[in-house]
């Protein structure tokens, strides 16, 4: 660390002599400036025009929407950026490839659940299925040529900080074979993971026992037949509200184990959905309207999207808005259980709002639960045998299939070691509880960050805008790197602590911390709870730019303006506008030709003769 407080990245430091000749352009250069630091250190001028943008490489794990998203940020951005997403999958999709259950879909509407700037006018219905999401990021990826960035069958086993070089170094396998490894490099290391992507069997003594197949919803297996079959489905959550409605009439008889209590409400947006938030096909007519009236469809999105961001509302305790939503969904759910109001009493919450958990929309769940070949089981799972389920009554259920919608892993931690300066290990860091600045990046782990990461603003809403504001936040990152010499950040322990502080003051205030088990709080009852302190609005305007004085920084020279370099600015170079401060021409950023002859009645005749 120099007398600045900076650092001199030592693989640039000796470059700093070399000369960029400008084509066409001739420079009188000056003899180099040396300036003596406090440390004796020489500080020499770069003779490059100033935020001459140095070429960055960058590796994202995944290609789920977020990796996919973000790739197509770096295509439009004007950085010299060189880019690789590592994808574990045969397939992009993420999330929409590796769900296949029966049922699965969005609950938010479809035309909410895209890319702002690939809305689609092929949706064919108001909630779309799992396959039509990925159908959907397959058409963008192909026609966006995004596949040039993404490598599929490779599977991230490690990422290694070198603070010499000031890179990721990081390792990956290829295809399933466990020695095929290659290694890879990169300035800056983008975790797009995704927390809902490690699936995980239940921990239930006996599992391996049960002589059936065994299905876990992120993991299903469709050759497995159904029909006619003894089938008992652990779980309540929202892949259990999906599957259960769409085996029950194909299956003989289904028993389902509900361990806790939870809300089941209609999908995001019901206003807009069908009767009482049911789905429904668009007409011919809506989808005219929506491939030919791009403004009609803009608003269309817009009505529905600001109407999911008043959500939030609901999730503060002692709201009228949350009074309401609960009153509203033990109606909606007791009318659903008439038949059956036994099953009311046992899952409608008692002592957590709507909300606290994520809603489990449940389209035909609980008429399904009220079917004739249906029965919930509230006893505790004692055990798995060979034949089925033994509960804690001592009775023993039998299936000829299990089915397990028992949901993820959700510590948050990599599934590979992530290790950052001074051979911090991140599980190890995140053991017992994850903690981020903003949900983006971790101290002492330079230049890492994170889609998708602990503390962000999930608990209402579409996912996908949340990831597209990302993105464009780590361009933002990526510029100043590139463009003012930063060769790595890494946030404050002190702005991470007072992010810790305000988050635990905030949140009691909000359903969250109401005792559900959720992901929310790493599939606890009573832990920390990994939401962002505020509306998704609110995390959108935080966002907006880096906050760069939370972040600890080092850069190519010992001097922080180092970039400002041989004291002309690219631009004096690259045949862009000189005056683009007064307005362009024509929106144009080129410096336009303007003759002498189209000022005549401006100029004094002498001087242009
Ligand atoms: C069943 C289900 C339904 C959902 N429904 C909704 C919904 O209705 N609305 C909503 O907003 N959100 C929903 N979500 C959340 C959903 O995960 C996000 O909306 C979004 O798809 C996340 O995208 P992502 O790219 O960040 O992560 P993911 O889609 O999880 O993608 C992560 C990618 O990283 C890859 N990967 C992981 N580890 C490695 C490794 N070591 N090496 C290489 N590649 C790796 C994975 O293979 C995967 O392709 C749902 C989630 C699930 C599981
Ligand atoms: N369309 C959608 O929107 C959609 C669909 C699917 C998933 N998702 C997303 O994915 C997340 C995860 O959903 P998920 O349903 O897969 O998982 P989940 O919400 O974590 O639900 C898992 C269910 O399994 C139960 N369970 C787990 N271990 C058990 C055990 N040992 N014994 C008995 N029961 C056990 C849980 O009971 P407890 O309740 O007691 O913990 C819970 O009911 C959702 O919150 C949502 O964000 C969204």
């Amino acid at each position: 660390m120099g007398s600045l407080g900076v650092t001199v990245d030592p693989v640039r430091a000796d470059k700093l002599h070399e000369v960029k000749p400008i084509s066409g352009i001739h420079i009188q250069v000056k003899p180099t400036d040396l300036v003596e630091d406090a440390n004796k250190s020489a500080y020499k001028i770069i003779e490059e025009p100033s935020r001459a943008r140095r070429r960055l490489r960058i590796l994202c794990v995944g290609a789920g929407a977020s990796a996919i998203n973000f790739a197509h940020e770096v295509q439009e951005s004007d950085l010299d950026l060189d880019l690789v997403c590592y994808e574990k999958n045969p397939s992009i999709g993420g999330t929409w490839y590796e769900n296949r259950y029966p049922g699965c879909g969005c609950d938010i509407p479809s035309v909410n659940y895209q890319l702002s700037w690939a809305p689609s006018a092929e949706w064919s219905s108001f909630y779309s299925s799992a396959s039509e999401i990925l159908a959907y990021f397959q058409n963008i990826v192909d026609k966006h040529g995004l596949m040039r960035y993404i490598k599929l069958s490779h599977r991230v086993v490690g990422a290694f900080w070198n603070e010499e070089e000031k890179m990721w170094h990081v390792k990956i396998q290829r295809g399933e074979d466990p020695n095929d490894i290659i290694e890879d490099k990169a300035h800056v290391f983008v975790n797009a993971t995704g927390v809902l992507n490690k699936w995980k069997w239940p921990a239930i003594k006996g599992r391996e026992l049960f002589r059936g197949p065994m299905l876990h919803s992120a993991n299903w297996d469709s050759s497995i037949d159904l029909k006619g079959k003894k089938v008992g489905v652990i779980g309540s959550g929202s892949s259990a509200v999906q599957i259960v409605p769409n085996i029950q009439p194909i299956v003989g008889k289904m028993e389902c184990f509900i361990r806790s209590a939870g809300w089941v409400t209609a999908g995001f947006g019901q206003r807009f959905a069908g009767k009482n938030g049911s789905n429904f096909k668009y007409s011919e007519n809506q989808k005219r309207i929506l491939a030919t009236d791009p403004q009609k469809y803009l608003a269309y999105r817009k009505k529905i999207e600001s109407e999911l961001n008043s959500r939030f509302r609901f999730i503060l305790n002692g709201s009228q808005e949350q009074q309401d939503a609960r009153i509203f969904a033990e109606k909606e759910m007791r009318r659903k259980l008439t038949s059956k109001p036994e099953i009311a009493d046992l899952i409608i919450p008692k002592n957590f709002a709507v909300g606290c958990r994520r809603p489990t929309p449940g389209n035909g769940y609980l008429e399904a639960l009220c079917e004739e070949n249906v029965t919930v089981v509230s006893e505790s799972i004692q055990e798995i045998t060979s034949k089925g389920i033994l509960t804690t009554d001592g009775v023993e259920h039998e299936f000829d299939v299990l089915v397990c919608a028992t949901g993820f892993d959700v510590s948050w931690k990599p599934a590979y070691p992530t290790i950052g300066r001074d051979q911090k290990s991140l599980s190890d860091e995140w053991d017992g509880q994850p903690s981020t600045y903003l949900s983006i990046t971790v101290p002492h782990f330079p230049n890492y960050l994170i889609f998708n990461g602990p503390y962000g603003p999930y608990g209402h809403g579409s996912f996908l805008p949340i990831t597209e504001l990302l993105a464009k936040h780590f361009i933002k990152v990526l510029d100043k790197m590139s463009s003012e010499g930063v060769t790595s950040f890494d946030p404050k322990q002190e702005a991470v602590n007072d992010f810790i502080q305000h988050r635990r003051q905030f949140l009691p205030r909000t359903a969250w911390s109401s005792p559900c088990r959720s992901w929310f709080k790493q599939g606890t009852v009573d832990g920390e709870i990994m939401m962002w302190p505020g509306s998704r609005i609110h995390f959108f305007e935080t966002m907006q730019n880096p906050r760069w004085e939370d972040y600890n920084l080092s850069y190519t020279t010992s001097n922080r303006f180092g970039y400002f370099g041989n004291g002309f600015a690219a631009r004096e170079f690259s045949g862009q506008d000189l005056s683009w401060y007064l307005g362009t021409l024509e929106g144009d950023d080129t410096q336009p030709e303007l003759p002498d002859e189209d000022f005549l009645e401006f100029m004094v005749q002498s001087h242009i003769e």
